[in-house]
């Protein structure tokens, strides 16, 4: 059986689509069929973000509600085993729990790892994905508004029930200033244990904008790390 992670954040703009992304792409290289669920309804990015041209006439919707197969809805990456499910386009799509789950069931009997990329916020997709997954990723960058609002998404979905959150610091600058002053106080202010570390960096923003692959580097080094630590591999936390 595959395993499905939520992709959740706090506050908005932290880099969950982003992260996505790239660690789709870094599960897939490491021989694992992976699945990108676009769960933000109706607002698309990670098409661009994957730099995906074939589409597909069917959306998440349409397999939920039976109208299609999953393989029929989910278009291929590349030839490397990796798949998108774009979301609904209607913006106040809810699945409801039940259908919800047995949705992601599927996606675990097809895919090894299937991500599904969430709406900032607390709202109802959120919640119920992050119940529904094996694992929630945080996606949190080191200023105090998005730690903040990551430990109310923490205590939220501790009050759900999802005791399995990893944390993802994304956007860490060579020098964290201001008021948060390392990654520890990062820790510390989420109460959530780290999965990983991806550094600030304009060629991985460049590389996402135009849809394509990370060059090798630190920031390629940062997901196939978290890839595999996913995995069950033990690598490095740093990036540097
Ligand atoms: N590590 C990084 N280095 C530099 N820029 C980054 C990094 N991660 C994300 N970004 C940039 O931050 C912006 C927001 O990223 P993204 O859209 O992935 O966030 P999001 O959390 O999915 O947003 P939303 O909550 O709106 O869905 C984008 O411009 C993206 O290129
Ligand atoms: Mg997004």
């Amino acid at each position: 059986m595959g395993k499905v992670v939520a992709i959740a954040s706090g506050k908005g703009g932290t880099g969950k689509s982003t992260v996505t992304a790239f660690l789709a792409r870094a599960l897939s290289e490491q021989g694992r069929s992976t699945l990108v669920v676009e769960a933000d309804f109706g607002l698309r990015s990670l098409d661009l973000l994957l730099g995906v041209t074939q589409h597909s006439l069917y959306d998440c919707a349409d397999v939920l509600e039976q109208r299609c197969r999953i393989s029929e809805a989910a278009v291929p990456v590349g030839k490397m085993g990796l798949w998108l499910l774009s979301g609904s386009n209607d913006p106040d799509f809810v699945p409801d729990a039940r259908q919800w789950n047995s949705f992601l069931q599927l996606c675990r009997r097809c895919y090894d790892y299937t991500l599904v990329d969430l709406p900032g916020g607390l709202g109802t997709m959120v919640r119920q994905s992050c119940a529904a997954a094996d694992l929630t990723l945080a996606v949190v960058t080191p200023d105090p508004v998005s730690v903040r609002d990551c430990a109310q998404l923490s205590r939220v979905l501790l009050q759900n029930g999802v005791e399995s959150q990893k944390l993802i610091i994304n956007q860490v600058p060579k020098k964290l200033k201001g008021a948060i002053g390392d990654l520890d106080e990062v820790l510390d202010g989420t109460g959530i244990m780290l999965q990983g570390v991806v550094p600030f960096s304009e060629e991985l923003q460049a590389a996402a904008l135009a849809g394509r692959p990370l060059l090798p580097g630190k920031e390629q080094t940062a997901f196939s790390n978290i890839a595999a630590r996913l995995c069950g591999q033990t690598r490095p936390l740093a990036f540097r």
